[in-house]
């Protein structure tokens, strides 16, 4: 076992699990935001395996990045980089800040190397994550993803409105830029969800700010949905984040967790998530795709890659691994 493998699994991971997983993740971009202080702490858990990948004009130093919902507000990507993230993806932003869903809303399921959240999109707004990304960006030489979505309280009439709004502000400071259209933890739209998209897309396009541009679907969407979704995207060249969390529990062993709210991530999510790539690959062989949900292992990316994918993102196998889940996965590139 590697050292970092070893400090995080028999003592770091076994310390952090015995807490609230919210308030570990709270500690933990604490610690992120002064570990510039600490001594030795990019060459203990920084990836040092350098797998280079050109990806729609933006260079990777490896394709491994962190997806959305950890640094929600821009606030730790440099140190991000520095544990050897090929590149992160910020947000989910809204236009204004809001406050998500009530607590406790963050599950961790060990025996399954799985997490269920029902955040509900809790963040401090652009112009404060605009201004996070100034600060920082300078430091970091890897593309920046921003992940944006309409504010809660917005109806999904004014959704591109305000969507286009939060774009305005950050327009600048992102490489690449994730439309999050599939959030599970928020009130749905009754409308046919290929009209909603479009109207999103259409809007940002019209802007024509040159730049890279993704929506990120649900693993739930019925085969209609996503045909219909590919064809709009294409139009417009967006590229798709596949995928979000699931609402599925069938896909548990437990069913201790049948009636929790929220958005399951992780291992159990892996097959299914790459159902829809395959899917998707049906439509379109083409289409850019970065691949999100339960990549763990060599057998994860192998699968991946078999369907054309050269970017990953990964969450719960962070959570569960440590940053040596980097150095792991990029061995298998
Ligand atoms: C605690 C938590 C918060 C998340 N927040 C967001 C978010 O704000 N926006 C978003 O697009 N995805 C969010 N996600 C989903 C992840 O980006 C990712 O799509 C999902 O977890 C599947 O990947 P994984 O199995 O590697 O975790 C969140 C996931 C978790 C576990």
């Amino acid at each position: 076992m590697r050292m970092e493998d070893f400090l995080y699994k028999k003592f770091i991971r076994k310390l952090l699990f015995m807490f609230d997983p919210e308030d570990v993740h709270n500690f933990v971009l604490e610690i992120f935001r002064y570990s510039n202080y600490i001594p030795f702490f990019e060459k203990i858990f920084g990836c040092r395996i350098k797998k280079p990948v050109n990806f729609l004009g933006m260079k990777f130093i490896n394709p491994i990045g962190l997806a959305a919902g950890f640094d929600k507000n821009g606030e730790v990507f440099d140190l991000i980089e520095k544990l050897g993230f090929g590149f992160c993806e910020i947000g989910s932003v809204s236009l204004k800040p809001q406050k998500g869903n009530p607590t406790p809303r963050f599950f961790r399921i060990v025996e399954e190397n799985a997490l269920i959240n029902h955040i509900g999109l809790e963040n401090k707004g652009a112009y404060y994550v605009a201004k996070n990304i100034e600060k920082r960006k300078h430091k970091v030489k890897f593309p920046l993803g921003i992940n944006i979505v309409k504010n809660n309280d917005v109806d999904f009439e004014q959704a591109a409105d305000n969507i286009c709004e939060c774009f305005k502000v950050l327009k600048d400071l992102g490489d690449f830029f994730v439309f999050n259209i599939s959030c599970p933890n928020v009130e749905k739209t009754n409308e046919n969800i290929e009209v909603y998209v479009e109207r999103i897309i259409e809007k940002i396009a019209n802007l024509t700010v040159d730049k890279n541009f993704f929506i990120k679907i649900s693993p739930d969407l019925e085969y209609e949905e996503i045909y219909k979704l590919i064809k709009i995207c294409n139009i417009y060249k967006f590229g798709i984040v596949a995928t979000n969390t699931t609402l599925r529990r069938n896909i548990l062993k437990s069913r201790n967790f049948d009636n929790v709210k929220g958005g399951l991530s992780g291992l159990p999510l892996s097959e299914i998530s790459l159902d829809v790539i395959r899917k998707i690959r049906e439509i379109d062989r083409e289409i850019p795709i970065i691949s999100c949900g339960g990549i763990f292992n060599k057998d994860d990316i192998e699968n991946r890659k078999k369907l054309g994918i050269e970017i990953f993102e990964i969450y719960t196998s962070f959570i569960y691994e440590g940053p040596g889940i980097i150095n792991k996965l990029c061995l298998n590139l």
